[in-house]
């Protein structure tokens, strides 16, 4: 038996063998394309290459490419389990040719494979072409001998493929394949073509048209080759079988659901098995693409898929999370030829047990909830929109997954009642934002959310990609156009562009329309809208637009390194300080970090050369950083540092970095730093390259502040160091290594030499060389007084020569008055014996006073003040003589 395995390799190797390119699969979010939800199709990672706005070194090439039809466009999520060929997660096999051959080539290599390579025997093939391609009908009769009642001419869009509402498009041949008489159906283009007798195996497109935006449509620049191949078809027939799920893969799946559920895979339970096993593909595939469960856009049709297998997994009686058991049975069979499957298996794993613990605890009582509304309701009978709002709203329950429950009762919902009762939320919910104080004009973005959704971030996978825009904002005002020269605010579907928040600064870089350049200057949300704020530099902006979004990379290399090397150093500072260390706030540009964090005293220099040195240990460490998604409380659980104060959702991403053995954080503790955190970071911590702490500071009460730099500017900043040093050590005529005991000496001579003047200054002052008389006490009521006003001194000088008169005076007081360039100091002292009788502190406020100032103080026998100018010094005497005189 040939197996899924074996089929896509042979597909593979037999275009590889005739000069295809064998190209990886592209990711289930498409980078190109905005208007797609998910990759539907091969043919969607080479858009532009038919378009021949790229090229490439290769004109054909072969794929397995991953697709999902849920949500969007293409959804076959409703008919999954019910059918015998549904999928959301399919593989869809194909060649292609980018303007290499055509039609008379690309038939008989079809026609070959499946005849010769697959062994299909050929009177159970027949095909159908576009009504008018009869140049198609001479290529199927003369390669294949395919008879005219073989080759079924179409005039519907089934024989026209187009890759969405633009894009590449053209005539299509299908080739089917007939299963026999025993089932029913009939061939394509006749009323019985929905049985399951005659079914399409491979669609081969004749690209030859752009479809444009205006509707018209526009020859491709050169005929091309698109080819569709489901492979679960083509391996069902091979295998004996019209049912899909009955093909070896597909079967695996199916008992390891049965198994982990101890239940029969053919049993009662069979439709939930199928659904279990296809949508256990579907969620494994998009976690891996990075696609998280969530509330809007990509990842709530993830969610959905999810709660939709975690119903069926109910109702086969099972108690316990079952779908995270099954993630080794997959990876077992596809993760050789998908290795981000086994890359990624950890993630799918604890994001699938993650969200059934928490639908569990609410599925049950929805359930019940449903069958009591239902219960007395006839075959038929629509459930109201209320009960469905409130099963979503309080429950979980996605709408498709109450009408999956329903439609086995043969029931439906009042949809309509459902998008009323969710419109009447949004309004409260707007209501009670509006009153919340936000800036007004955020209002504005609240509209774009409600019209167009909210804003899907891709920029934690890449830096660049397509985007739609969806509002255009100019002067505060949604505008249907914007000019070179316009100030704008930009707001897509989806964009790689991160959005202020968590101390990580907005990215910058361009989006360009087919007419238009707008640069980027900054990136904010608002109402989980991300808003471009720049210029239109080139051209005019319009809305609906399809834009390439290319975020500054250099910049954002930058950032990511600072907002790693924040989570080492907070770890480094824990450990060096204590727990009680806790981030009060930070900032991760591209040019610098800073973190506030808890902590009484400045830290030491050891303290500071420890955490630095630390920090750079972890960088040279190398190993990667890894991010997860759980819940807030169970990343508490593992040690995870959360910020004080912040509100979380229900899911957070975490992440780690480090390697420990076994004293860290995280279930082995095996990790260093681990931390809830929405932002960009590094791959491995040696992306950081280097880290320089600048030094610590005070930011508030309580709290110090670090300023550090990575990478580049660490290094630049090391070099302007050094360069400094060697200045120094040039000037000093010593080397660099030497300067600091140089230095050390100089501060010790200029001390010295420092005293030395102010003694010198002082036996001036002593012998009158700096006054304009010479001392001379006189009798003030019984009290010696010695008043002098003093040149070339300074304050500092004052009591030292205050102290010497009063020891030459032996009993009495001092009144100095130093005139040092246009303002006065004064200094007063009385001897010890007459400090009852008079105060210091007295004579001197009553000097200061005249000399213009405020105040004065010290001691009874020395006090010390200020004045504005000495130039009333006469005054100032005369005011001390007067305190004296009592
Ligand atoms: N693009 C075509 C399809 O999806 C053929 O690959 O059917």
């Amino acid at each position: 038996m040939k197996t899924l395995n074996d089929i896509r390799s042979t597909f593979l190797s037999y275009f590889e063998r005739n000069g295809h390119e064998v190209v990886p699969s592209s990711p289930l979010v498409p980078r190109n394309d905005p208007t797609l939800m998910f990759t539907a199709a091969g043919m969607v990672q080479f858009k532009n290459l038919f378009t021949g706005v790229e090229t490439r070194d290769y004109s054909r090439a072969t794929t397995a490419q991953k697709c999902v039809r849920a949500g969007g466009k293409h959804n076959d999520l409703d008919n999954v389990g019910y059918t015998a060929r549904h999928h959301t997660f399919f593989e869809m096999l194909g060649n292609f040719s980018f303007g290499d051959y055509f039609k008379e080539d690309a038939i008989p290599l079809a026609w070959d494979l499946l005849t010769k390579g697959f062994g299909i025997d050929e009177s159970r093939l027949l095909v159908t072409v576009y009504h008018t391609d009869e140049e198609a009908v001479q290529i199927w009769k003369k390669h294949a001998g395919l008879s005219d009642d073989r080759i079924i001419r179409i005039a519907t869009d089934d024989n026209f493929w187009s890759a969405g509402p633009t894009g590449p498009c053209g005539p299509c041949t299908e080739i089917f394949y007939d299963h026999g008489d025993h089932i029913w159906g009939g061939p394509p283009g006749s009323p019985e073509e929905d049985g399951d007798r005659f079914v399409e195996i491979w669609n081969l497109v004749f690209m030859q048209y752009e479809q444009l935006e205006d509707g018209t449509r526009r020859d491709l620049p050169n005929q091309s080759i698109d080819t569709g191949m489901g492979i679960e078809r083509v391996a069902a027939l091979l295998q004996g079988t019209n049912d899909n799920y009955a093909t070896d893969l597909m079967r695996s799946l199916i008992e390891a659901s049965a198994d982990a559920s101890n239940t029969d895979p053919d049993g009662p339970g069979k439709t939930h098995h199928r659904v279990i096993a296809d949508h256990l593909r579907s969620t494994s595939f998009l976690i891996a693409d990075g696609v998280m469960p969530s509330n809007d856009g990509r990842g709530y049709v993830l969610r959905r898929i999810m709660r939709r297998a975690m119903r069926h997994a109910h109702l086969l009686g099972v108690q316990d999370p079952l779908m995270h058991k099954l993630v080794p049975a997959l990876v077992g069979q596809m993760g050789a030829a998908y290795p981000e499957l086994g890359q990624a298996q950890s993630l799918i794993t604890e994001t699938l047990q993650l969200e059934e613990t928490r639908f569990k605890q609410t599925l049950e009582r929805g359930l019940k909830l449903l069958e009591d509304e239902v219960s007395g309701l006839d075959k038929g009978a629509h459930l109201s929109g209320q009960a469905a709002f409130k099963l979503y709203d309080t429950f979980g329950f996605p709408l498709d997954l109450t009408q999956d429950a329903l439609r086995e009762k043969g029931m439906g919902v009042d949809t309509d009642g459902f998008d009323a009762a969710m419109a009447e939320q949004k309004a409260k919910a707007r209501a009670a934002w509006a009153g919340s104080g936000e800036a007004a004009d955020a209002t504005v973005w609240f509209d774009v959310a409600d019209k167009h959704g909210t804003t899907d971030f891709l920029g934690y996978d890449t830096e660049s990609a397509e985007g739609q825009i969806v509002a255009i904002i100019k002067d505060g005002a949604v505008a249907d156009m914007a000019k070179a020269g316009d100030t704008v605010q930009i707001a897509l579907n989806q964009t790689p562009f991160y959005a202020e928040s968590g101390g990580q600064v907005g990215d910058t870089g361009t989006i360009r329309t087919d007419g238009a350049l707008i640069r980027v200057t900054d990136t904010r949300k608002a109402a989980d809208v991300f808003i471009h704020f720049g210029t239109v530099e080139e051209g005019e902006v319009t809305p609906s637009k399809a834009a390439v979004l290319t975020v500054d990379h250099a910049r954002r290399t930058s950032i990511r390194a600072n907002h790693s090397a924040t989570h080492l150093l907070h770890e480094a500072l824990r450990g060096a300080l204590g727990d009680h260390v806790a981030q009060r706030g930070s900032l991760n540009a591209a040019d610098r970090l800073r973190f506030d964090f808890s902590h009484a005293k400045a830290l030491s220099a050891q303290e500071l050369s420890q955490v630095e040195q630390e920090v750079n240990d972890y960088i040279r460490q190398n190993t990667a950083v890894e991010t997860r998604i759980m819940t807030p409380d169970d990343a508490r659980a593992l040690g995870a540092q959360a910020l004080f104060g912040e509100k979380y959702g229900d899911e957070v991403r975490v992440v780690s970095m480090g390697r420990e053995d076994g004293s860290g954080k995280g279930t082995d503790k095996s990790t260093y730093s681990l931390e809830l955190c929405g932002g960009t970071h590094v791959r491995q911590t040696g992306d950081i390259g280097a880290f320089v702490l600048l030094g610590d500071s005070a930011s508030s009460a309580g709290v110090r502040r670090i300023e550090a730099l990575t990478g580049s500017e660490a290094l630049a900043w090391l070099r302007e160091q050094q360069m400094a040093l060697a200045g120094i050590a040039e000037a000093m005529k010593t080397s660099s290594a030497d300067v600091p005991e140089r230095v050390k000496a100089l501060m010790e001579e200029r001390k010295s030499l420092n005293n030395e003047v102010a003694q010198l200054r002082r036996e001036l002052a002593m012998v009158g060389g700096g006054g304009a008389t010479a001392p001379e006490a006189v009798d003030v009521g019984g009290i010696k007084f010695m008043a002098q006003v003093l040149q070339g001194v300074t304050g500092k000088d004052l009591p030292a020569l205050v102290d010497e008169f009063k020891a030459s005076l032996g009993s009495g007081a001092v009144l100095l008055i130093a005139d040092t360039s246009g303002k006065a100091a004064v200094a007063g002292g009385v001897t010890a014996d007459l400090t009852d009788k008079v105060s210091a502190v007295d004579i001197v406020k009553a000097a200061v006073v005249e000399l213009g100032g405020k105040g004065g103080g010290g001691r009874p026998d020395m006090a010390q003040g200020g004045g504005a100018s000495a130039e009333n010094a006469e005054g100032a005497i005369a005011a001390a003589t007067a305190i004296l005189k009592g």
